[in-house]
């Protein structure tokens, strides 16, 4: 951080607000690495669009994003998180988050799925997540995933570097969501990213109706709104302690990005 980054980050505090901690502030040598990973997570999702179509099994999903990884010199970072089991998240229409590549779950027309990977090049990371399409959806299914991108870009738009606090993110995405008649799930979070794949600060999704930090240029940050057809509430697959899905089988959709605050804006490096 410089001098005059130092100077207005005390002003602020003496303003009122909560400040970043350091390691929230990333310098330009890591950000020149976390856009390298950056690049590598958004070839494969557009990879995976290139190629995704009925009939594949979420493995053969699994399989595609492990050997585009590496073969861009990189590592799928969910692999091993805390023993999660795969290398990507695959969460088909009313799974919230989390599903588990396996044989069994085979796409079929009309499926929307979340594809969610994060991958590490060089010790740094970067995560990204999209909604894809199975030949022709309901217009039910459609509007859904429409909604929700644009609940990300909503939470987006709410960034003002040195204006704005992590918490409007979250009141900008709830409002939007609302409005068109869903709900947002409230158990998982964006979050902070870099050094690690969650790092602080949380990046809440609704108002969390408590004082959040300020947002300032060098945070690298996720945005990553969970949003339900109907009711917000979630329940877990025991079999396997990941698996997220709605309570009353509602669709669920989701997007993801990885942003980096700037003097002049926000940047979608996960583009
Ligand atoms: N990519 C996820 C996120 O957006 C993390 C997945 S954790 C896993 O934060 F272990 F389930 F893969
Ligand atoms: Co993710
Ligand atoms: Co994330």
């Amino acid at each position: 951080m410089d001098k005059k980054q130092q100077l207005k980050l005390k002003q602020l505090e003496e303003k009122g607000y909560m400040i970043p901690t350091s390691s929230m502030i990333k310098s330009e040598k890591d950000i020149i690495k976390i856009r390298k990973a950056a690049k590598v997570n958004s070839g494969l999702l557009d990879y995976i669009g290139e190629n995704i179509c009925a009939g594949m099994s979420t493995a053969q999903i699994d399989k595609m994003a492990v050997e585009y990884t590496h073969e861009h010199g990189g590592v799928c970072a969910d692999y091993q998180y805390e023993d999660y089991p795969k290398s990507i998240c695959t969460s088909i229409n009313d799974v919230v988050c989390h599903g588990i590549p396996n044989d069994d779950d085979i796409l079929c027309e009309g499926d929307i799925i979340n594809i969610d990977a994060t991958t590490m090049v060089d010790g740094y990371y970067a995560d990204a997540s999209r909604m894809y399409m199975i030949g022709e959806v309901s217009q039910k299914a459609r509007r859904l995933v429409e909604v929700t991108k644009e609940c990300l870009y909503k939470g987006i738009e709410a960034i003002i570097p040195y204006q704005s606090k992590v918490g409007d993110i979250g009141k900008a995405i709830e409002k939007y969501a609302l409005k068109n008649g869903y709900s947002v799930v409230k158990e998982f979070c964006g979050h902070g990213i870099g050094y690690d794949l969650h790092e602080d600060p949380y990046v809440y999704h609704y108002d969390p109706k408590i004082d959040t930090v300020v947002l300032v240029p060098g945070m690298l940050i996720t945005i990553e709104p969970m949003i339900n057809e109907g009711k917000a509430d979630v329940c877990l697959e025991e079999g396997d302690d990941w698996t997220v899905y709605t309570l009353d089988g509602s669709l669920s959709a989701q997007w993801e990005h990885t942003l980096l605050i700037k003097e002049d804006g926000v940047e979608i490096i996960s583009r």
